[in-house]
């Protein structure tokens, strides 16, 4: 196994061979990752349906849309609300039947899902993120218990697109120390914006990445918190953030402006030169892009927590307030996982 920086917070790992991986390297490559916000194993020999199964070693998988869903059935078991989604029963609203079927058709190997244009017999997307480049973000950031990382697996048609990251702890760590200390009182205002993410228009497939991103009209999330590995940095989406508490829309329109700029020269993309890299992103102050419209690509997603390897005790949030609804809302989300999918 070779390790090499890629960037700032940033490796390449070559020449691992998932046919003899332990477990103790894997926890190893994972310890690896920790101290880094992007980890991509190069030319990787992984099988897809055995995604999950590593990657949950590291921790379970995350994912809050069922449950954001199902709040709005109280006493429904989570079953039964996606069977009779699946059926379109007129009990469950329009828009959640679209998300769980789209949710079902996207399906990969074994708890992945697929992120690809390619399409089933009736003609319907058989992934999320079908077609066309995706603008910095990062997932569900408007969410107090957001995915703290994405694990993402080439499979085909990689070769001339690219998957882009963002830092912004080296941003965070080289500001003034007055500037940082006004970030790390700041709150963000998350709003959804139709069309944020995409450069051509998501149709259909909008009101997931909705529910996915912001799932309430509006929430109110600190800008600077810290990475599972112990990594301070902001939570700052660039295309969906949409005001700080306490100013005017031009003044957090100004602020916006000023650290975008900064945050310019520490962007980067991840060109393909294979079609099986497997690249582990964090998701809490990193932002992710896709560039490159490549027909019949295809790749195998899942998102999930750190759990088994991050720092003790660990809470992305540094102000009590928010440190105790992230606890409350991870809870809610453990049981609601146990009690229905258990
Ligand atoms: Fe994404």
């Amino acid at each position: 196994m070779k390790v090499s920086s890629k960037h700032n917070y940033a490796v390449y790992i070559d020449d691992v061979d998932f046919n003899h991986m332990t477990d103790d390297q894997w926890m190893e490559i994972g310890k690896i990752h920790m101290n880094n916000l992007v980890t991509i194993i190069r030319d990787c020999n992984v099988e897809p349906n055995e995604v999950t199964n590593w990657v949950t070693k590291w921790g379970p998988l995350r994912y809050s849309g069922m449950l954001n869903i199902c709040s709005h059935y109280p006493g429904v078991p989570a079953k039964e609300v996606i069977s009779k989604a699946i059926r379109s029963d007129p009990s469950i609203k329009p828009e959640h039947v679209d998300v769980i079927k789209q949710r079902f058709k996207t399906k990969g190997p074994n708890g992945t899902q697929r992120v690809t244009d390619i399409k089933d017999k009736r003609g319907d997307y058989t992934g999320i993120f079908p077609d066309g480049e995706l603008k910095w973000h990062s997932n569900e950031a408007g969410n107090h218990i957001f995915a703290p990382g994405v694990a993402l697996l080439g499979n085909q048609n990689m070769k001339g697109s690219s998957t882009g990251f963002l830092e912004t702890a080296t941003f965070y760590e080289n500001v003034s120390e007055s500037f940082r200390s006004e970030l790390d009182d700041m709150v963000v205002i998350h709003r959804h914006k139709p069309g944020m993410l995409h450069v051509k228009d998501l149709g259909e497939q909008d009101e997931m990445m909705r529910i996915n991103m912001n799932p309430e009209p509006e929430s109110y999330i600190p800008m600077v918190i810290q990475s599972p590995g112990g990594i301070k940095g902001m939570h700052y989406s660039i295309n969906t953030v949409d005001g700080i508490v306490g100013m005017s829309k031009a003044e957090s329109d100004k602020l916006f402006q000023d650290i975008n700029m900064g945050l310019h020269s520490f962007k980067w993309d991840h060109w393909y030169e294979n079609d099986n890299d497997w690249l582990f992103f964090d998701n809490s102050i990193t932002n992710h892009r896709r560039l490159g419209d490549i027909p019949g690509r295809l790749a195998f997603r899942i998102q999930q927590g750190y759990d088994n390897i991050q720092i003790k005790d660990y809470n992305p949030y540094f102000q009590k307030e928010h440190a105790d609804i992230y606890d409350t809302k991870l809870n809610e989300l453990n049981t609601f996982m146990a009690e229905n999918f258990d």
